[in-house]
């Protein structure tokens, strides 16, 4: 029930103004003062789905495709609806507000999560950011875009100090929120863990309260990054208002000795209280339900398959190989993502899914009465595979005292259904959240005979012991690893021989996060601890790969399907290398020296992948992160239940090698440069004339598309002094259904100082039925013609001569126009 704001703050005491400041200590909601009829309101994870209040045994979710995928469908409306399924899925979470979503800049193939993020470029960023929040907001939760500013990388993602020019800090990282605050202004905003120009983001009140409030009349409630508040009175004088999580570790009587030695006013409290206030007043308008649950409807299942297939990008299709026949007799699917796909990326993303169709599952859909082999081929997996469809009777039992304890008594059952948890967020009755034990107790059944290994990784201590005999020791020797959060040891190892059919008892004996010895510094510490216990048969990886190699001889056709998962790409820890798993590369080219002709290879990762059998592969299909309906994306396009129109959102390299960022990417010495500056992704590749492997914006049809050559730039709008808009004809002249994305680019010829080749201002995708034609109108941005100005400090909109080229991809221009801006102009603001 909605209350008077002034009102209630005007009679709040000191200490229920502070306590408003931070969280409560159950990690996801503000603090409730029921004498006043505030309520807690209720903040959940993360960009692609909402996970709910928790991250054990948590309620299942929908799982949109990663942040890349997304962008990559270049569909704002469509993407509006996708957010409006994330409200809905808050709203049966009983969650206001969605953490999401996020809009930092992959600017390297290697960010852990770059998954998350959308796309290189600013504008593709913002539009797409804006439609989601839009559609989200408009069932009345709130957004809090994430974050806030340049955490595009995880090393020592809490200390890193970004240096960046002004100038490339905003033509680049400040943009996409500056667009979301001009076209959505969500309710809410959250701060980066990391420093720029040596100050941290979250401390620094010219970014904060200059620049989000005063300059871009924007105020959002300013949440911080979970425990990335680090100091009492600088957070709460630069602007950021509440402090999440709970306990707090810089408020509460910290503030009250704070406003004693008058380092803080008590009208900056106020302020701060103010701001918590409308926030909780504007959410507790919407009905949220009261206990936590899932909902998975048919129209919901449908919408998310449709986001994940047009996402999907076909990045090659030599001698139209793609669609395959649903004719064939034989198909051979091989590789590691074929029974498990991967639906999304590692880190505060992830969640439990109501369900993941594999390619193996919607394969057999398609063409019912072909004949599918599955190989693995080689397995692609960096820790262990949790175990899940061969564990039974499992649950896990809580206490407070180690297995040594003989009368322990349990607190606590939960019955789970994999050996993969996190215990950040969990709690129960009468057990000591700070230290504890828990056993988890199952029935392991192998479906084979031979060698299985063990693997082993936690954030705590842990020992796996099967039929009551030690199979890992990872408590009494540990070493620091890059799970959890970059909290985890690495994955300790054992095996033994086991019986297919049989059940061995599996046990876990788990100490929670203290009781590690192990030092991890820098990261941030969520408590609880977690493990992953994961299992696999121990195959010969020759014989793996001459199994895959006879299959796909035999079939008609190979689909390939393969790539990273969240063992690769995960917040936490950047990726070491831009590679596949080891093994996988000589496994595509193996397949391919057999049946070059008859083989697609399917890739599923968030970020670029090297790709150095890509000539010899004649179809290549990118499919991402691709959420509950990965298996049915990937099959729709493959055997042409529609036309891929996904386009790629960042430039494709060869090589980790000539990404722009390459010398500059992780900390050195507490620091990492932006030395590109705003040559990023396709303005670097642009400007040294150096082609990526697949540049941005790149992405074929299984239809073909004529476009008029010459761009008829519309009237001069009064506000912003340019075309409001460009228009172009488009027909498809193909067989099939099938949309393109029209991509306007703004170059200036002769610039002032050196600007970028060009510059995406505008897009818009278009369906064609074959042989129909359009006028298509692209709206061109107000920002296009303005690059930063370091010297005025302030943008600048020169006048001159600009070019207007409409491409279906970065290096493929169709269409041309210009016009002359007559005046220059500096403006600051939105
Ligand atoms: C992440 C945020 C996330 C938060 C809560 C942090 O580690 O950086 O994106 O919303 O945790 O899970």
């Amino acid at each position: 029930m909605a209350f008077d704001v002034e009102t209630v703050l005007s009679q709040l005491t000191e200490q229920d103004k502070i306590a408003l400041l931070s969280g409560t200590s159950d990690f996801w909601h503000t603090h409730s003062i029921p004498s006043h009829q505030v309520p807690p309101i209720r903040l959940t994870d993360g960009p692609n789905g909402i996970r709910g209040t928790k991250f054990f045994a948590g309620v299942p979710a929908a799982c949109l495709p990663c942040g890349t995928a997304l962008a990559a469908t270049w569909d704002a409306p469509l993407l509006e609806k996708a957010g409006v399924l994330l409200a809905k899925e808050c709203i049966s979470k009983g969650a206001h507000c969605w953490l999401g979503p996020t809009v930092n800049i992959p600017r390297s193939p290697l960010g852990g999560r770059g998954f998350e993020s959308f796309s290189e470029d600013p504008h593709l960023s913002g539009i797409i950011a804006s439609a989601m929040i839009r559609g989200c907001e408009s069932k009345g939760i709130v957004s809090a875009v994430k974050h806030f500013v340049c955490n595009d990388q995880e090393h020592e993602r809490r200390a890193v100090d970004v240096l960046v020019t002004p100038r490339a800090l905003r033509e680049i990282y400040l943009k996409p929120f500056q667009i979301v605050a001009r076209d959505a202004r969500p309710g809410a905003l959250m701060t980066s863990y990391n420093k720029i120009n040596g100050k941290h983001v979250v401390e620094d009140e010219k970014m904060l309260n200059g620049l989000l409030r005063t300059e871009w009349g924007w105020d959002p409630l300013i949440i911080s990054d979970w425990y990335g508040t680090y100091s009492t009175v600088d957070s709460l004088n630069a602007g950021m208002d509440l402090e999440m999580p709970g306990v707090s570790r810089y408020r509460g009587r910290y503030i009250e000795s704070a406003l004693q030695a008058r380092l803080v006013k008590a009208s900056t409290v106020d302020e701060r209280a103010r701001r918590v206030l409308s926030f909780v007043n504007r959410m507790s308008e919407v009905s949220v339900s009261n206990v936590e649950k899932g909902r998975d409807y048919p129209e919901d299942r449908a919408l998310n398959r449709d986001v994940c297939a047009s996402s999907i990008v076909l990045l090659k299709n030599d001698g139209g190989l793609l669609p395959l026949k649903k004719d064939a007799q034989t198909i051979a699917l091989i590789g590691s993502h074929v029974m498990a796909p991967s639906i999304s990326g590692g880190g505060s993303a992830s969640l439990r899914p109501y369900y993941a169709v594999s390619l193996y599952e919607a394969v057999r859909e398609a063409v019912p009465n072909a004949k599918i082999i599955c190989e693995t081929g080689a397995y692609s997996h960096k820790m262990m595979p949790v175990i899940e469809r061969l564990l039974s009777n499992a649950v896990i039992n809580f206490y407070n005292s180690p297995v040594s304890d003989v009368g322990r008594e349990c607190l606590h059952t939960e019955p789970v259904s994999t050996t993969g948890f996190q215990f950040m967020d969990f709690r129960a009755p009468g057990l000591n959240r700070e230290c504890f034990w828990a056993t988890l107790v199952g029935d392991f059944t192998p479906d084979a005979t031979g060698i299985w290994d063990f693997g082993l990784s936690v954030f705590g201590t842990a020992n796996l012991y099967l039929d009551d005999e030690l199979v890992i020791d990872n408590t009494s020797h540990q070493t620091k690893g890059t799970s959890f959060f970059g909290k985890g040891t690495v994955e300790e190892r054992g095996s033994k021989t086991l019986e297919s059919g049989r059940s061995y008892k599996i046990r876990l004996e788990f100490g929670s996060a203290n009781t590690t010895t192990m030092k991890t510094v820098g990261m941030v510490n969520f408590g609880g601890g977690a493990a992953n216990l994961g299992a696999s048969l121990r195959l010969t990886p020759d014989d793996m790969l001459n199994s895959a190699v006879n299959a796909a001889t035999e079939a008609d056709y190979a689909i390939v399907c393969t790539g990273l998962n969240p063992d690769w790409e995960s917040e936490g820890f950047d990726r070491a290398s831009m590679d596949l798993p080891p093994g996988v590369d000589k496994l595509i080219s193996s397949v391919l020296s057999v049946a070059k002709d008859k083989t697609v290879i399917v890739n599923h990762s968030g970020t670029p992948v090297t790709m150095s059998w890509e000539p010899q592969a004649q179809a290549i299909i990118q499919a991402w992160y691709g959420g509950n309906e990965t298996g049915h994306g990937v099959a729709d396009v493959l055997f042409g239940n529609l036309s891929p129109s996904g386009k790629l959102p960042l430039s494709w390299p060869s090589d980790v090698r000539h990404n722009p960022s390459y010398l500059n990417f992780g900390s050195v010495g507490g620091r990492v440069l932006y030395g590109e500056d705003v040559y990023v992704g396709y303005r670097f590749y642009d400007k040294t004339r150096c082609p990526p492997l697949f540049p941005f914006g790149h992405g074929l049809s299984y239809t073909t598309f004529e476009i008029s050559p010459t761009v008829e730039v519309g009237p001069v709008s009064h506000h912003t002094s340019l075309p409001a808009a460009v228009r172009v004809y488009v027909k498809n002249t193909g067989d099939v259904p099938g949309a393109e994305v029209l991509q306007l680019y703004v170059a200036v010829p002769q610039p002032a100082i050196g600007r970028p080749d060009k510059e995406l201002h505008g897009f818009q995708k278009t369906f064609l039925q074959p042989g129909e034609e359009r006028a298509v109108d692209i709206t061109i941005d107000a920002y296009a013609t303005s690059f930063w100005d370091d010297i005025e400090d302030k943008w600048k909109s020169e006048a001159g001569e600009y070019e207007l080229l409409v491409g279906v991809s970065s290096r493929e221009i169709v269409s041309k126009g210009s016009f002359i801006l007559s005046q220059t102009r500096y403006w600051q603001g939105l």
